[in-house]
């Protein structure tokens, strides 16, 4: 039988693939498969006749039987998916369509700007429009630009290890972006109108309205006869532009601070609460000195707002740490 047995094969083979091809659906090819692969099947059938075959031709058959095996279950199987037998049909009873283009579409997620980020620029844009530009300064500083320019002397508790983040050298994390006053003023003669947004950062315990890193806004004004009222109308209209209702106000509460005199806190009542949102006051003439602006000619003020404390109040946010967190639930309801 050794010729036909290969031809018999041949022929299975050829057989099995034009029914298959002429199937019309799935019982019609679960018939071919029986037939073919089945038990009983065909090419089992002449499988038993392998051990009549001369020894050196057993495993050539037994590869080409192999061959017509798989290239019948690969044809099932592409006519099953063709007339949509088992699979498509348990694809779509496990609620999967195929493709249903009625579906629709998926909407990539959008992330949103960050209400600090949201209240800074409407901040700035605020600022803008009085006339301020916006000034920079690095986050890691000397005490040169984060005290000494700013006339805090070298025994002031603003100074002491335990309420900064001190570097090497003399280096520290900027404690307050007043750092960028002394900047601005050592580069650029008067008059100057600038903000200067940007992170702080104090070694304080975190509660609700504390942390060891925020942001603040920095304002400064230096010209010719500037004087009290012009800081308090600069805020006052910075607060009404922001807010935008009734029922605010703003309190100047006299303070201390060693780069202004006189100085100032900032508090606003907002809903119901006092909230102290910074501090102010007229450029103090030593700072004016110490970056070499003449203090006879050229007066000026400084304020410095934070940020965090703004963005809680114009979205009634109750804790500090919330704005950190990064919980998408608080987020996404800025965007
Ligand atoms: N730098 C002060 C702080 O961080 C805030 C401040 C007070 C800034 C008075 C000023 C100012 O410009 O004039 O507490």
């Amino acid at each position: 039988m050794s010729e036909g047995s290969q031809v018999d094969l041949e022929t299975i083979q050829s057989e099995a693939l034009q029914a298959i091809e002429s199937a019309s659906d799935a019982s019609g090819l679960e018939l071919v498969r029986v037939g073919v692969l089945g038990k009983k099947g065909s090419l089992k059938q002449i499988l038993r006749s392998l051990g009549q075959l001369p020894p050196e031709q057993r495993a050539s058959f037994g590869a080409r039987a192999n061959v017509v095996k798989d290239t019948v279950e690969a044809a099932l199987a592409a006519a099953r998916e063709r007339l949509g037998g088992p699979s498509a049909a348990s694809a779509t009873s496990r609620g999967i369509a195929q493709t249903d283009v009625t579906l629709p579409g998926r909407v990539p997620h959008r992330g949103s700007r960050h209400p600090v980020q949201l209240v800074a620029s409407r901040m700035i844009n605020i600022f803008g429009n009085l006339g301020f530009q916006v000034a920079d300064g690095p986050e890691v500083e000397d005490e040169w630009h984060n005290f000494t320019g700013l006339n805090i002397p070298v025994d002031h508790i603003a100074r002491d290890p335990a309420e900064n983040f001190f570097l090497e050298d003399d280096l520290l994390m900027r404690s307050q972006t007043s750092t960028v006053q002394v900047r601005v003023m050592e580069s650029t003669p008067p008059p100057l109108r600038i903000i200067a947004p940007g992170k702080v950062f104090r070694p304080d315990t975190v509660d609700a309205t504390h942390s060891y890193m925020f942001n603040q806004l920095e304002g400064l004004v230096i010209d010719e006869e500037i004087n009290f009222g012009h800081l308090k109308a600069t805020l006052l209209s910075f607060f009404q532009q922001l807010l935008q209702e009734e029922g605010m106000k703003l309190r100047l509460r006299p303070s201390f601070f060693p780069f202004t005199e006189p100085s100032a806190e900032v508090d606003l009542f907002w809903r119901g609460d006092w909230m102290e949102m910074g501090g102010c006051g007229m450029v103090d003439p030593n700072v004016l000195e110490a970056v070499g602006i003449d203090p006879e000619k050229w007066t000026g003020f400084a304020f410095g707002l934070g940020i965090e404390r703004v963005a809680m109040a114009s979205y009634n946010i109750p804790d500090i740490r919330y704005l950190y967190e990064n919980d998408v639930r608080f987020l996404q309801q800025f965007s």
